[in-house]
């Protein structure tokens, strides 16, 4: 049995289609609080409902399961969860709990960035998961992802067919690396499946692009639309003010000015060489498909024509 934590999330429902379609038990453990659970008799995926912050909740989610994965998240939540509460302390919760229960093997999601003095919460919450994943005693893999290309697509484009403006955080011109959710779950079961990827740090990228070639793609898509561009200093704003009245708003500030300052850029080549033959899902694909969070089949470009 494999559990997803956090498996109706963007990622998780692409692992667990993935890992079920491949003929392998899945449990998946959420809330059904900002995402739907699904009918177990719809797809054949045992669906647990629970929290992340109920030690017991974790205890049951854990029971008869050889390998989980940690992909659950408090950043995107606008109200029930937190970076701190659910990436930190959910994630401290089910590795006490897996160890305990004998689980062999953990893949935690993380991201590129994490590290304890980085500038912003969620990064310092994702290293803090990782040291308590990698001193557990299960074997242990590390995804460190760049920024999610459908989710951030759909953010950009979100008001490019109702307003005809694509809003643009910052200056636009500092690069970033995504990993698109296909890419993603395809690095996690290899990881599932591979022994050598255990007790090991993995940086995954899909490409590196500036948010303004991202807008740029989406009207190139569209035919039609501008740019709206946010200025840094009303971002600074948000990130200072909203953050007693909307913590969300703070973060996703903050965020954006992290990307915006180059943070959020690295170098996927290495990995990528390693794992040659996992098709690359860039953005070019990925707006064929759907161009935001559909979840778009496995389509392979090779690696030689990754955008950068
Ligand atoms: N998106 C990115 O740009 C990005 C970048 C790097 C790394 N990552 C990591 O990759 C993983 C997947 O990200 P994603 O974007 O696919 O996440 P997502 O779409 O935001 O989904 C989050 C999932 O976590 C569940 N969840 C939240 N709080 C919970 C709690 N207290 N107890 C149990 N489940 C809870 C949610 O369901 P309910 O709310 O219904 O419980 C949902 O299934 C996460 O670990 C994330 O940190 C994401």
């Amino acid at each position: 049995m494999i559990l997803v934590a956090g498996g109706t999330g963007r990622l998780g429902r692409q692992l667990v289609s993935d890992l079920a379609g491949a003929g392998l038990r899945v449990r998946t453990f959420s809330r059904g609080a900002s995402q739907p659970i699904p009918d177990v008799a719809h797809d054949g995926v045992e669906h647990l409902r629970g929290d992340l912050a109920s030690r017991a909740n974790c205890e049951g989610a854990v029971e008869g399961v050889e390998q989980a994965v940690f992909a659950a998240s408090g950043f995107g939540l606008r109200h029930g969860g937190t970076p701190r509460s659910v990436d930190r302390d959910g994630a401290l919760r089910l590795i006490a709990a897996a160890a305990e229960a004998g689980v062999g093997h953990l893949v935690m999601m993380s991201m590129a960035g994490a590290a304890p003095d980085a500038p912003i919460e969620i990064l310092r919450m994702k290293h803090a998961a990782e040291e308590a994943l990698k001193t557990s005693g299960m074997a242990w893999t590390v995804v460190r992802m760049g920024a999610n290309l459908e989710q951030q697509l759909t953010v950009l484009g979100g008001t490019l067919s109702s307003k005809g403006t694509v809003a643009v955080f910052g200056s636009g011109t500092a690069p970033v690396t995504f990993t698109s959710t296909p890419d993603a779950a395809a690095l996690v079961r290899r990881s599932l499946a591979d022994p050598a990827l255990r007790n090991r740090t993995i940086e995954w990228g899909s490409g590196t692009y500036t948010f303004n070639e991202l807008a740029e793609a989406l009207i190139a898509r569209a035919g039609r639309g501008r740019v709206k561009r946010v200025p840094r200093g009303a971002l600074k704003v948000m990130g200072a003010v909203a953050r007693p009245v909307s913590p969300f708003m703070a973060r996703m500030a903050q965020a954006a000015l992290w990307m915006d300052s180059g943070g959020a850029a690295f170098d996927p080549a290495p990995a990528r060489a390693e794992f040659a033959d996992l098709p690359v899902l860039g953005l070019k694909e990925v707006l064929a498909n759907a161009g935001a969070d559909a979840q778009a089949p496995h389509k392979a470009e090779p690696a030689h024509r990754r955008r950068r």
